[in-house]
Order: C-alpha cells, then structure tokens, then sequence
C-alpha cells in the first residue's frame, strides 16, 4: 500500500503484529507481520511490513519502545459495522419475539418507543445501547432512535460522549393506526426533522451525523415521504428505512400506493433512493427492483437474526451481489435479539446454509465474504468508505484488537495456528470478551474510561 507523506510527522499510536481486513479485490487479506501506525489526527499513517520498522521509526519519529507488539494469538481487524439497529428497542431486546412484524410493532415496539418522551428513560436507554454496541466491537452504527427530536439528539450526544461512529435517525412517521398517541402531523415531522439536522449538525461531533429516517412506507404518508425525500435531497444527506421485510408488509404497501409497481418504487418516486440510502431487510426485493438499487447506488442492511425471530424472510445476498448492491449487515436490535453484529455474522452465513438447503445450487456465502460484509462492506452500504471500513492509508483507525485466547474465554486454542484460522475461530465462537481494545479514529473507546453501566 502506498504511504502519503504526511506533514505533522508523529504518531499517536503504532501496533505491529498480524493485522486482518477486506479489500475490494479481497474478502480477506491476512497482513502477517506488519507494522501500523496511527497520526495525531487517528488516521492511518502507514501500514508496512514489519521488519522495516527501524526505518519507520526515524521517518515517523517514534521510539521503538513505543511499538505496540501484539501476542501470537492477537490479531488486529477493522471495528464492525450495524448498518441497521434501533437504539430504542435495546430495552426489550431478547423478549417479544413471538408475533409477526406488523403485529409485533402495533404490540411491542410502538409502546415502548413512545416512552422516549422522557428523556430521563431515553438517557438510560441510550447509554446502555452504546457500551453494549462498543463493547461488542460496533465502531460504526446507523441507528434509528423515535420521533422525539430532543431524545434523538441525545443519542447522538450519547455516541459523540463514548466515542462511537454514527448515523443518528429521528424517525418519521405520520400514519399509526394501533398506537395513536405514538405519531406526528406530517407538518411536525418534517419540521422537527429539520430542527433534528440543524441542532445536531451545530453540535459539530467529529462522527456523528444525521440521516433521513421514514420509519417505512406504510408508516408515513405520500405528502411526508416528499417532504423527507426533499430534505435529504436539498442537504445532501443520508436516509435510511425499512423494505420489503414481510409478505404482509408488501401487500400492505402495494394497496396503499396502488399507482406505484414495486415496493423500490415508493421510496425511488418520493427522491428517497440515493447513493446514501440503506434500507434494512429486502427480503422479498424482485431482480428488477435490485437493478434499481443498483442505479441508484442504494444498499441493502441484511438483518438474519431479525428475519428469522420475526419469521420475515431470507435474503439471499448472492443474488443482491450479483446484481452488484452493496450489503452491510444490521443487528435490528430488537427485531434482532443479539446487539452483536458478530451473531449478525453467524446468522448470514445460516441463512445462506438454510438457502442452499432449499436449493442445492445456491452458492453459499464464505466465512471471508460475511466478514467483508460486516466490515467494508457495511462502510459501504453506509458510504462511509472512505473513512472507514478497512485499513488504508489516509483512512480512519476504527479497529478492534482481539485476543483469542483470553482466560475463561469462550473458545479453547489447541496449538500454534495460522491467523485465518484465530479469525475463522472467533467469528464463529468469539464474544466480547475477546475484544480487548476498540478504537474509533484513533481514539480507544474500549475498555470504557469509567466504570459506569
Ligand atoms: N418496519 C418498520 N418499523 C420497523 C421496526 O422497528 N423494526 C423492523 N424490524 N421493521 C420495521
Ligand atoms: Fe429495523
């Protein structure tokens, strides 16, 4: 990889050992041996081999003393990526799993979200759903949280505070038959959506952003779903919503927008299909309307847990990347009843077994291609690629050290293996615990800085 030379010469942190990532070429590079290190800015300054690291040391103006060496069952590897959760749903997470999407909304979610009124219960949530999201190695997080504007803002101050990646969505919605207490006038919704942006953009949090949030087409009106589609438009910003999740939820749509062909069509006509929007599910998408994510330059968030715990679907992501839509995974918490994309990892892969299952001729998604998914591949679908997802030069530090064989661990290493056999190891039986050291641009955000719950 070719190093920029960069003017403030120091570094802030420099690690040498085995480093894992995705490239586009690549669902899995193993960099053995090598030497990174980190500018005051906590981008990546260089990545080298490390048996140069005498003379990185004069350039970069670093102690070799201040190497980090990493031990042989240690590795480096890009902070994960949920490009699909609702912050607002962790309080229930891991109940409530017995009802089928629409009813489960009407039953479970819309109460308990309509309860972030108060910002006392909100600031409780939030935090709680951030260290839990951090610890478990999400760097980056596209969250929705409900349609109260100022416990929204709360969680993007929560995410700036703990050092978190995030898109942060004030959810929109002006249609809500079972619950009715739990909606906005449209003219409220798209207002407070502006006061959302402009409150949060004035923050100025290094990494933390808003982004356009239509709950989902049967959810908001024709009228709103113009007015969100315009604000994204006029402030170039990022959306993101639910489709085609469950038959119901699609027949539903179909009636409600009867002038309209497909599902992709309600979002694409209202200007809500962009190159920065991600729509989390797309379980029932046709080839047509993926040809239309592609166009567009949309993505698709692939929630498994979520799909099977609610009964929705199963996306078959072979085909999505056949057609070329960029896929990042999500938890859906609390659709999803893990917070860790590393479960959100597993699932992909059994739902591609369960697919191949039905038809032999799937072809299966590897372990490498799931660990893409949920690292550049979720910078993707978010188009953060060119700040995070992998390890480049000029690129944030958003990294997870993680350590394979820590004490009462989860998982028994039986003798000196190779590093792709440490990854394929602890993406399949690996927790939190392995995570030793989380950081986001630089900044280590794991282990806390406090001790607080
Ligand atoms: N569709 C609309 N709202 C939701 C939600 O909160 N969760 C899921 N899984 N699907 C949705
Ligand atoms: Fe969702």
């Amino acid at each position: 990889m070719e190093q920029t030379k960069d003017t403030t010469v120091g570094v802030a942190h420099v690690f040498r050992g085995a480093f894992v990532h995705s490239t586009l070429e690549a669902p899995l590079e193993i960099l053995d041996d090598t030497v990174l290190g980190v500018d005051k800015k906590g981008k990546i300054a260089f990545i080298e081999k490390g048996r140069d690291v005498k003379s990185l040391s004069a350039k970069w103006e670093f102690l070799l003393s201040d190497v980090r060496q990493l031990e042989p069952h240690e590795f480096i590897m890009p902070g994960l990526v949920d490009s699909h959760i609702h912050a607002s749903q962790y309080s229930y997470s891991g109940t409530a799993l017995d009802l089928p999407l629409l009813q489960w909304l009407n039953t479970y979610t819309f109460p308990v979200e309509s309860q972030f009124k108060d910002l006392k219960f909100a600031d409780k949530v939030y935090n709680k759903v951030v260290r839990r999201t951090l610890r478990n190695g999400t760097t980056t997080a596209c969250y929705f949280a409900t349609i109260h504007t100022d416990a929204s803002l709360l969680l993007g101050e929560i995410a700036d505070k703990l050092g978190q990646r995030a898109l942060v969505g004030k959810v929109c919605m002006d249609c809500n038959d079972a619950v009715a207490h739990y909606k906005e006038t449209t003219e409220d919704s798209s207002k407070e959506t502006k006061r959302f942006i402009q409150e949060l953009m004035e923050k100025k949090y290094p990494h933390v952003r808003p982004v356009v949030t239509p709950r989902f087409a049967i959810s908001c009106t024709s009228a709103l779903l113009h007015e969100l589609g315009d604000i994204a438009k006029n402030n170039n910003l990022h959306i993101q919503s639910h489709i085609s999740e469950n038959k119901e939820e699609c027949q539903v749509v179909q009636n409600l927008f009867k002038d309209l062909e497909t599902y992709t069509d309600v979002y694409r006509e209202h200007n809500l299909l962009t190159d920065k929007t991600v729509m989390a599910h797309g379980c029932y998408l046709t080839n047509r309307e993926l040809d239309d994510f592609h166009k567009a330059g949309a993505s698709i968030s692939h929630c498994p847990n979520s799909n099977i715990s609610l009964c929705s679907g199963m996306l078959d992501v072979r085909n999505a990347l056949n057609h070329q839509v960029k896929v990042g995974l999500g938890t859906d918490v609390g659709g999803g009843y893990s917070p860790s994309i590393l479960d959100a990892m597993r699932r992909a892969l059994m739902t591609s077994k369960a697919l191949k299952i039905q038809d032999p001729n799937h072809q299966t998604l590897t372990f490498e291609e799931v660990f893409r998914l949920a690292t550049l591949g979720g910078s993707q679908a978010l188009s953060l690629d060119s700040e995070t997802g992998n390890f480049e030069v000029g690129k944030d530090f958003d990294a997870l050290v993680v350590n394979v064989c820590v004490p009462d661990g989860p998982m028994d290493i039986c003798g000196p293996e190779p590093t792709k056999v440490l990854l394929e190891k602890f993406l399949n039986l690996g927790d939190d615990r392995n995570i030793c050291e989380v950081y986001v641009a630089g900044r280590r955000v794991v282990p806390f800085a406090d001790k607080a719950s």
